[in-house]
């Protein structure tokens, strides 16, 4: 609590170090809420999440803590605007969380986190709840210690990030006043591999689509239709094959026309990395990486387009045999997109091409699941600079500057809408596995990244406005 007796002359340090129990038992709290925004059933949970996001705001001393409807899952709001004369940030970060199947792959229960060493496992540990805790205790720390925050800040918590965050840009237009700034912290990103500590000066846009292929009325006799239908999981494989040649480039025709070219000083900047690639395929436990022809992992990674199947179904999944022909096939593609693609258009032609190769005897049809827009930063902004120094000093190393292969499809709407410089950063280690099984945290990094978080208050304080 914001109580006065925590105003007692602590240093901060000392205040992180009595309160690490509570602190914790506080960020596991929000790590059993199953808040999964892409699953109906758990509308309750998204706003149990909400509701306890809001709580902790009120009881760290945050003011205005508002549970904003927007006819999906909630926004919330809080401010602390007491540092006279001081800049204003609005920090971001995302409560909802992404399925947990196949949930017969986790050590632990998705939602009963479990530390294992250094680590945090559950669902969301690190995306993006670990960013979102680190926030929050950052400020706690700051309040109850200094009485007040250096700067004035604007929490917008939201819980659609994982589902192309549909209701944040109309709360965006419709909540302005309470959005006036002068910097966005967007808390949703973690470090370069090797866990480095990085700031994210690019992010990939995202075009997402499924493909439905439909034969006859219904699951048929192999032996006696076989030959004589098209088969329409045949069908859709033939689809997929044909939207990539062995030399990783994407044959939907015009997909390449928006694609920047990757600058010869961006080329050189990224092979002075300390990317360690076969600590980075080994990790992968796979035995080479594979990708466009012509590109590092890095470059492919930050500035190149993609396509991948994300999911695929078709016919009998049972143990052992059953002759049929499937009635229908099914598949969920995404492209991972570089500046200036426009994912509408990309859809279309993703869209259009499919329809063209479809083979006959089949009915295929494609619809939109999402888009997002690309976007990059620049490492110039003082704002950026702030936040390269405060986790330099936290955590004695200087920040790499990378680009992620990963989308966050508002960011391009919040630097656009609220035309404010955008800072991308977060703590969480890059192998964590996020959307994936045993999620994890690395609590060190938890440690340091609420010391950094108070450093970067401290340090857009500082700053000139
Ligand atoms: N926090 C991630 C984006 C990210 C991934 C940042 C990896 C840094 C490293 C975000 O929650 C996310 O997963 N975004 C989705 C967007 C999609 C659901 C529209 C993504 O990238 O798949
Ligand atoms: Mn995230
Ligand atoms: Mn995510």
């Amino acid at each position: 609590m914001a109580d006065a007796t925590a105003i007692d002359g602590r240093s901060i340090e000392q205040f992180l170090e009595d309160t690490n129990e509570r602190r914790r038992a506080a960020y596991v709290d929000l790590l059993r809420i199953p808040s999964i925004s892409a699953l109906p059933e758990h509308a309750p949970d998204i706003r149990r999440a909400a509701e306890w996001v809001a709580g902790e705001l009120r009881r760290i001393g945050m003011e205005h803590v508002d549970v904003s409807e927007t006819g999906g899952a909630p926004i919330v709001y809080a401010d602390w605007l007491h540092a006279d004369g001081a800049p204003t940030a609005i920090a971001y970060a995302h409560y909802d969380v992404q399925p947990v199947d196949p949930v017969g792959e986790w050590r632990h229960p998705p939602f009963e986190p479990t530390v294992e060493g250094d680590r945090m496992l559950a669902r969301g540990s690190s995306d993006d709840k670990g960013n979102l805790a680190i926030l929050l205790q950052a400020a706690e720390a700051l309040l109850a210690t200094r009485g007040g925050l250096p700067i004035n800040l604007r929490f917008v918590f939201e819980g659609e990030e994982e589902t192309t965050s549909e209701h944040l840009e109309p709360w965006l237009a419709a909540n302005r006043d309470r959005l006036a700034g002068d910097v966005a912290l967007i808390c949703d990103g973690g470090f370069f591999p090797g866990n480095l500590p990085a700031i994210t000066v690019g992010l990939r846009g995202i075009m997402y689509a499924q493909i439905d292929v439909r034969g006859p009325f219904q699951d048929v006799h192999s032996g006696s239709y076989g030959g004589s239908v098209e088969n329409p999981a045949n069908a859709l494989a033939q689809i997929i094959a044909a939207l990539k040649g062995p030399d990783g480039r994407i044959r939907i025709p015009g997909f390449y026309d928006d694609v920047a070219p990757i600058s010869e000083a961006d080329r050189e900047a990224w092979a002075r990395l300390p990317f360690d690639e076969d600590a980075y395929r080994a990790g992968l436990e796979v035995d080479r990486l594979v990708g466009e022809t012509g590109y590092t992992t890095l470059e492919r990674r930050g500035a190149r387009p993609t396509l991948d199947v994300n999911g695929m179904w078709a016919g009998f999944q049972g143990d052992g045999s059953k002759t049929i022909i499937p009635g229908e096939a099914h598949a969920k593609v995404s492209c991972r997109l570089v500046v200036d693609q426009d994912p509408e258009r990309i859809f279309e032609s993703l869209k259009a091409f499919v329809t063209e190769i479809a083979p006959p005897g089949v009915h295929v049809s494609v619809h939109s699941l999402g888009t997002g827009r690309p976007t990059l930063t620049s490492t110039e902004l003082p704002a950026t600079q702030a936040a390269a120094r405060a986790i330099e000093r936290a955590f004695g190393r200087a920040p790499v500057f990378m680009r992620e292969g990963g989308s966050i499809p508002f960011v391009a709407t919040f630097e656009n809408l609220l035309e404010l410089p955008v800072v991308l950063l977060g703590f969480v280690p890059p192998d964590g596995n996020f959307h994936a099984p045993n999620e994890w945290m690395d609590l060190g990094n938890f440690e340091t990244g609420i010391r950094a978080t108070i450093e970067l208050f401290d340090e857009l304080a500082a700053l000139p406005r």
